[in-house]
């Protein structure tokens, strides 16, 4: 939520934050600014909308200097307008922020009394008049936002600069995300490293409470009592163009063929077939600890949560332990039966999710170990794990999640093999045969990705649909809630997912000719013998008793359920815990047509942003 970018060196700069913001866009983008020290003292350049509005202002006027800072906003105080876009600017201090501070209206009130005259909405830009107090008062910057945060409540990833302290910037983080870079003389700071991954992939990920001066000769880091810290640079092999478009109308549709490389990342060096075992660079689990456990507790969100219905699945059959699955939003207000014999899963791409990280240091407190699944190095999640399995998806721009969905799933199933190994409910013959079915996904997404053009027909089709139901069974059912939540985030159709089972049990009662059923019906003969594709079957003829029109998705070779579909996609067959790596994608890939034949920002839908960092 909101992306901040700041830099401080010899170059022009007004360009290279324009630059950076591009890469956060998909942090929010309801309004854009930046604010550069030059010759001409401080100049602020906002505008409403995408970050195109902001480019056509600068084209008028390019503001000079070489340090400044940069923010591309999702509102959460005052709607989107030029006036609520940051940077906020006020006697000479202009400050960029994500987070929401609590007590600004208090504040507000105070500083009215004083005489200060607010020109925004927002809660921000009382750290303007805050920091242009204390400097008022005699202060330095450094100490001025020093001072200044003493005063909010709240959260806040922030960067300041003043005119009376020029090429320095000073930035703070609590609760929401921030990185400094550092360059040849010159230094960066961002919300996220693809914002300045052109420049260095020399990082130091601030923790809570840090707090930095940077000029372009150096970064002093201290924490929030004023002593210095030594955080350690991080060297991110992510490479600027994997943060690029390559060739590709959006970044979804770029991320969605990602996403055999992607698995094949997540997978490479984790798996020893000969031996039938699994290792998890990053996670510490061994026999005793494992065999300790009482149950395993997942928390997560939208796709995470998705994501996390399949891993109980594949932890429960693999290594015969109970596992709950919570939206982490609910987890953390429920007074839940967590101990220290219960292992914390936190799933989450950005690993920055507000509810996620509240809910897994809810578990941690009452005793539970906590194991992150996370896309994002450093991240909060990350950082706070005692394990961590880093799903190397590469960075994710699009806002709908589809590599960091595939590379969970696969995830998931390494961590249940090796939980299988360690509790002894997965011999070694039966570890090798997922293990081997594991490395062949991969292939297998890439054959599934070749159906595209099949599957952009039936996309074109269906996309003046009003509403689409879509349905699955047992390992399919959290598909088909994936599925439903991809359409509706990209092309705002309404869309339900339901388990097939549960169809006539009330959702059964929508069902006519302006209601497309998207069914996923793969053949998965070994987990249920055969059952839930006979019951989805019956389940189709439901629909079309109804007049309902089915899209299938079928196996390659399956004669009947084609039949019965006005859409079918065929899909390649594999064990049936990973199945919803391949029969996902599909979905992927209308929802992607549905929404790009619509017209529709595929790549930012509307209200929408990748990293929800408020609750
Ligand atoms: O970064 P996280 O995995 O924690 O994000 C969780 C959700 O916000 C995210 O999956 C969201 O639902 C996506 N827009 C889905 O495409």
């Amino acid at each position: 939520m909101c992306g901040i970018v700041g830099y401080v060196g010899d170059e022009e700069c007004a360009g290279l934050l324009v630059e950076g913001l591009r890469k956060l866009e998909y942090r929010g983008y309801d309004s854009a600014g930046v604010a550069v020290l030059g010759k001409k003292g401080l100049e602020v350049v906002r505008a409403k909308g995408k970050l195109s509005n902001l480019e056509a202002r600068l084209g008028e006027h390019m503001p000079k200097g070489a340090t400044g800072i940069g923010h591309t906003r999702w509102a959460t105080h005052g709607k989107p307008s030029d006036e609520n876009a940051h940077p906020h600017k006020y006697g000479g201090v202009a400050v960029v922020h994500n987070g929401i501070i609590e007590n600004h209206l208090e504040l507000k009130d105070e500083l009215l009394k004083q005489g200060h005259k607010f020109s925004s909405e927002t809660d921000t830009e009382i750290f303007a008049h805050l920091i242009h107090r204390e400097i008022e008062k005699g202060l330095r910057l450094p100490e001025a936002v020093r001072s200044a945060l003493k005063q909010v409540k709240g959260t806040y990833a922030l960067a300041v600069m003043s005119e009376k302290f020029p090429e320095m910037l000073v930035v703070s983080k609590n609760a929401s995300p921030l990185v400094v870079g550092l360059g040849d003389k010159c230094n960066f700071v961002a919300s996220d490293v693809p914002a300045i991954l052109a420049h260095t992939r020399d990082v130091i990920y601030l923790e809570e409470g840090d707090f930095a001066v940077i000029t372009k000769g150096e970064v002093e880091l201290t924490n929030a009592n004023g002593e210095k810290l030594n955080r350690g640079v991080k060297r991110i092999d992510w490479t600027p163009t994997m943060a690029e478009k390559n060739g590709h109308k959006h970044f979804m549709h770029k991320e969605i063929h990602e996403q055999a490389r992607a698995l094949t990342d997540t997978i490479r060096g984790r798996a020893n077939i000969e031996e039938g075992d699994v290792f998890l660079d990053g996670c510490r689990l061994d026999a005793k600890l494992v065999q300790r456990l009482t149950k395993v507790q997942i928390v997560a969100c939208g796709t995470s949560w998705h994501a996390s219905i399949t891993g109980k699945l594949m932890i429960e059959t693999l290594a015969r332990i109970p596992v709950e699955v919570d939206l982490a939003s609910e987890f953390r207000y429920r007074d839940p039966l967590v101990d220290d014999k219960t292992l914390c899963v936190a799933v989450s791409q950005s690993g920055e999710t507000a509810d996620t990280l509240g809910s897994f240091r809810e578990a941690k407190s009452r005793g539970a170990r906590g194991l992150a699944i996370c896309n994002v190095v450093g991240s909060a999640i990350a950082r706070e794990a005692d394990d961590v399995l880093y799903t190397h998806a590469g960075p994710e721009i699009g806002v709908a999640s589809t590599k960091a969905f595939t590379t969970q799933l696969a995830a998931f199933f390494l961590l249940a093999v090796r939980l299988g190994r360690l509790r002894g409910t997965l011999s070694v013959p039966d570890a090798q045969k997922h293990l081997e079915a594991l490395f062949e996904v991969p292939m297998l997404v890439e054959r599934v990705l070749k159906y595209e053009e099949q599957i952009k027909a039936a996309a074109y089709k269906f996309s003046n649909a009003r509403d689409l139901l879509f349905l699955g069974r047992g390992p399919q059912y959290p598909v088909a809630l994936e599925g439903a939540l991809k359409l509706k985030e990209i092309s705002y159709i309404h869309a339900e997912g339901y388990a097939a089972g549960e169809m006539k049990h009330g959702p059964i009662a929508l069902i006519d000719e302006n209601m497309p059923v998207m069914v996923l019906a793969p053949r998965d003969s070994t987990i249920d013998a055969g059952v839930n594709y006979e019951k989805i079957l019956g389940n189709i003829q439901e629909v079309r008793a109804r007049g309902g029109r089915v899209i299938a998705i079928h196996s390659e070779g399956d004669t009947q359920v084609p039949k019965l579909a006005e859409a079918a996609i065929p899909l390649p067959q594999t064990n049936p815990l990973l199945m919803p790596i391949i029969s996902v994608i599909p979905t992927q890939l209308f929802s992607y047509h549905v929404a790009d034949h619509r017209g529709t920002d595929v790549d930012q839908p509307r209200n929408l942003a990748k990293s929800v960092t408020v609750e």
